[in-house]
């Protein structure tokens, strides 16, 4: 059984290392992730999130990155799904990617995916996959810079409750 790699520091950008994730930092993470919506950061993570969070960091096949300056700056969630096809090679998925945006246009995003680009090829995946709304073009523009494409039509239905 495949165990999710531990990232050990480095640099990705000026005065910018990434690494694992760990417990001390999920106050930060989800003061970042409040600005994938432009929601108001929470005051502190909730039962629901402090549970995912230990569900994510405890799990052999997904881990959350994130990307450090002075204090957190960036993050990813990347998790490795296991298959059926491809001669039984696993794909990777992103979700829940942002970085802080005093710190952006600094190359911080492009360090944190091409690490991740490099566990998910280390995990022997045969593809990175992600999903990213029609309108933020900013991402687009890193993920054409890194020679993702776009040949599919995604559908999502969310539920009310
Ligand atoms: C998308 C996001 C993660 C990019 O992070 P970032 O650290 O600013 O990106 P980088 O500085 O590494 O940019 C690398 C390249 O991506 C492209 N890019 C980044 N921002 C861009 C923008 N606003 N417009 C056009 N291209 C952009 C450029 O090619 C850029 O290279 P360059 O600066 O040399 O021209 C960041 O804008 C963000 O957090 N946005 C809000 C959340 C979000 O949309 N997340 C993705 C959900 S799918």
């Amino acid at each position: 059984m495949m165990r999710f790699p531990t990232v050990s520091r480095r640099e990705i950008a000026d005065g910018v290392y990434t690494r694992s994730a760990v417990e001390a930092d999920l106050p930060s993470i989800v003061t970042l992730l409040a600005q994938i919506h432009n929601d108001r950061p929470p005051l502190e993570p909730n039962e629901r999130e402090i549970a995912a969070f230990h569900e994510i960091l405890g799990s052999p096949f997904r881990g959350i990155l994130v990307a450090e300056g002075d204090g957190l700056v960036g993050m990813l969630d990347l998790f490795i799904v296991a298959n059926l096809t491809r001669g039984g090679r696993p794909w990777a998925g992103i979700e829940n990617f942002v970085i802080d945006e005093r710190h952006r246009r600094r190359g911080i995003g492009r360090g944190l995916l091409e690490v991740a680009l490099g566990v998910a090829r280390d995990a022997g995946c045969y593809k990175v996959q992600l999903v990213s709304h029609a309108k933020r073009d900013a991402a687009h523009g890193l993920y054409d810079a890194l020679g993702f494409t776009a040949p599919v039509r995604g559908y999502r239905r969310y539920f009310d409750t």
